[in-house]
């Protein structure tokens, strides 16, 4: 085998490797750089340089260029005009596959003769891939003075195919990119959108009790607080928040005054007041969610862990984690706001409340969350401090952190179950 054979050999399986990388390399110009050096160097040529063709924009770019000097643009805009006249009719129909690469070519050959004759430009060889022109590569000034053979640009052309697939598998690469960024605008737009209807939706549910406004929003940033100190994911903290937003949306089919009853409902209107969270069920389920178990947040956040709960009496593990969320962040706002006939209860008793019903009415792990997330802002150590911009600043007095504190460890360690206190209203 001739030197020369072995050479374009070695060359050929460079570029193959190149071509491998070139797909998967996020620095694609020095691959570019590096098969450029592999052609130069395997043809004996001292000049070149590869562009990459957009047929879309009818931009010309360089990706990499050797023995030119800075001289050239980074870039050719090829006239609007000629592009049109080069791609002429009848060239969609497919009868003619590589019709479209070559009159490209014919008219990225010719501007480059135009700019960069003087440079030294000798041989543009096209890089085609699939019938559409991707790129040129330019050559010129054989390191032995003597001119181009046809040899030398068949060998150009072969060699050209290798770049081209590279530059070719780039370009798609990139293409996914673009659509996936695409997608993930649009999937942010939609969301959005779905936010702001459900935020509508809380304030619709709100707007009917003429005694709780803004009490689902403020469940669904509780709900959103807990979940988020439970070590939850950024996808389902959000849809909690949801949960949160939505789940007295049932309300919305119960009486208006059975829902703003200023006395004490008796049992009939009470059964007809506990059927929302089935009603919210019905509501939400034929919707298209972005996140799951919506619809079951609202079915549930009424259940208990003690089975004294409804609508289905479940018991502690049968409950979706997401409902038990919610129920503490809706016991805890109605607790913590006041209404015509209660004031709201003192932080400390609240605390004690969550003692005698953690394991009961309330999660245990669920109200440990909620109560360190108190701690931290009480403390403090969270910035910013949610709970305590809808509490109020001296909503958690300073004296009452011991407790809350003591609260954390007899819940985490079981000793509540034995040292459940009577303190506070039921
Ligand atoms: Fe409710």
């Amino acid at each position: 085998m001739s030197d020369s054979t072995r050479m374009v050999l070695h060359a050929f399986a460079a570029l193959a490797d190149l071509g491998e990388e070139i797909a998967e390399t996020s620095d694609f110009e020095e691959m570019v750089r590096s098969a450029l050096h592999v052609v130069l160097g395997t043809m004996g040529i001292r000049r070149g340089a590869v562009a990459e063709f957009d047929r879309g924009t009818g931009v010309l770019r360089f990706v990499a260029s050797r023995g030119f000097g800075d001289t050239h643009p980074a870039e050719v805009n090829l006239p609007r005009k000629s592009r049109e006249g080069a791609n002429g009719n009848g060239n969609g129909d497919g009868s003619a596959p590589y019709a479209h690469a070559l009159q490209d070519y014919a008219l990225v050959e010719h501007e480059i003769h135009e700019r960069f004759h003087e440079a030294g430009v000798e041989v543009v060889t096209p890089l085609v891939v699939r019938g559409e022109l991707v790129g040129v590569i330019l050559l010129g000034g054989k390191a032995s003075g003597v001119a181009f053979t046809q040899e030398d640009r068949e060998l150009a052309r072969a060699l050209g195919r290798h770049v081209g697939v590279g530059l070719h598998n780039h370009r798609l690469l990139r293409e996914v990119e673009r659509r996936a960024e695409e997608n993930q605008k649009l999937y942010e737009t939609m969301k959005g959108s779905y936010k702001d209807t459900v935020r509508a939706f809380a304030a619709a549910i709100d707007c009917k009790d003429k005694y709780t406004q803004g009490h689902s929003e403020r469940v669904g940033k509780y709900s959103e607080i807990i979940a988020r100190e439970m070590g939850w994911g950024d996808e389902e903290v959000e849809a909690i928040a949801i949960g949160g937003y939505l789940h007295d949306v049932g309300k919305l089919v119960v009486d208006r005054d059975i829902i703003n009853a200023p006395y004490r409902i008796d049992a009939k209107q009470s059964s007809e007041l506990n059927r929302h969270p089935a009603a919210g069920y019905e509501i939400l389920r034929p919707i298209q969610h972005p996140f799951a178990d919506i619809p079951l947040m609202a079915r549930y956040h009424h259940e208990r862990p003690d089975g004294r709960g409804y609508p289905e009496g479940l018991k502690d593990e049968e409950i979706p984690p997401g409902a038990k969320i919610v129920s503490l962040a809706d016991s805890f706002d109605a607790m913590t706001t006041d209404r015509p006939y209660r004031r709201r209860r003192t932080f400390d008793e609240v605390v004690a409340d969550f003692r005698r019903n953690s394991g009961k009415q309330f999660s245990p792990q669920v109200v440990v969350a909620l109560c360190r997330a108190l701690l931290k802002e009480a403390r403090g150590e969270t910035r910013p401090r949610q709970m305590m911009r809808l509490l109020g600043r001296d909503y958690v007095p300073e004296h009452t952190l011991p407790a809350l504190e003591q609260l954390i460890a007899d819940l985490e360690s079981g000793a509540h179950l034995t040292t459940a206190q009577a303190s506070g209203p039921a």
